[in-house]
């Protein structure tokens, strides 16, 4: 038997869970069980049965006038010898079964629905924040802190105490943005010795045109600037492959291209 992927229960007959002389269960796994809006519970002659008496049956009960009824499953004393008894990482309010997944709520802190002592603030392969009594996980855009400090402070890449890559504005991000598609044009950054994006001159990414003659590609270059060098030479030359390219005109076109400043 498995329920554990129940969140709700509504009854088909005045009872919303019967659990009764069931000898080969000794936990009920109902971890995802939040509420039992209506209904009542009966939980009788499962002779293996234990932690159901951890659990506040009347605390999931959502109407006035529902009842438990628990009788002859096996004693807490004796479930209490076999050491069948909530995790440690469990709050008093109890559990569903053994380990720090079936936990009504949790002593310290939670990862998903596991209980667990601390969060991986400083260790741990995956790093996490914080929030509240919950563990979440450091974007995987933020660079792991190897000393005694945070790795993030919050979800997503615009809370990374540092990057692991390159640094977009508040985001951490995998590239600088090469030809993204922006409102009117398309956005080219280049990354400065601190691996922060910033955005190429205007005179790099503008100030030109280009033309189709049959299958050659034109750039008509006179309304450049004189300063005008090899490198960003080099650069509009891509820039421009790379718009030929982007409005389908060449699909399988090689090419690459990088930015500098003016
Ligand atoms: C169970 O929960 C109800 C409702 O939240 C509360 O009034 C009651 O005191 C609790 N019982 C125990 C034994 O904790
Ligand atoms: C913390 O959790 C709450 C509830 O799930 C959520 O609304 C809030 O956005 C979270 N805050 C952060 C910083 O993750
Ligand atoms: C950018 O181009 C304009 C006009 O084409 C020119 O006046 C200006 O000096 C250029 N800026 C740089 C940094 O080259
Ligand atoms: C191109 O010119 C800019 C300034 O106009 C300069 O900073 C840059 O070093 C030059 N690049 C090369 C390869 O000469």
């Amino acid at each position: 038997m498995s329920f554990s992927h129940l969140h709700l229960l509504c009854p088909l007959s005045g009872i919303s869970l019967l659990v009764l002389k069931q000898q080969g269960i000794s936990s009920l796994q109902l971890q995802s069980l939040r509420e039992i809006s209506a209904g009542n519970v009966h939980i009788a002659e499962n002779s293996q049965l234990c932690y159901y008496s951890t659990v506040n049956w009347t605390r999931l009960f959502r109407a006035g006038n529902q009842k438990v009824l628990i009788r002859n499953n096996r004693s807490p004393q004796e479930c209490a010898k076999e050491h069948m008894v909530c995790d440690t990482l469990c709050s008093d309010a109890g559990c569903w079964g053994p380990g720090p997944d079936q936990c009504m709520s949790c002593r310290y802190f939670s990862r998903g629905r596991t209980c667990v002592y601390s969060c991986n603030l400083y260790e741990g392969d995956i790093r996490e924040y914080a929030n509240g009594s919950m563990c979440v996980e450091c974007d995987a855009q933020c660079e792991w802190a190897d000393d005694d400090s945070l790795t993030c402070q919050g979800p997503g890449p615009e809370h990374c105490a540092k990057c692991l890559h390159f640094k977009d504005g508040p985001n951490c991000v995998e590239k600088c943005p090469d030809g993204l598609q922006g409102a009117n044009s398309f956005i080219f950054k280049y990354a400065e010795v601190n691996n922060e994006c910033h955005p190429c001159h205007a005179n790099c990414t503008q100030g030109y045109e280009q033309s189709v003659r049959g299958h050659i590609l034109v750039l008509h270059l006179n309304s450049l600037s004189s300063a005008l060098n090899e490198t960003s030479l080099f650069f509009l030359i891509h820039l421009s492959l790379f718009q030929f390219v982007h409005n389908k005109q060449y699909a399988d076109m090689l090419f690459f291209y990088f930015c500098s400043r003016i």
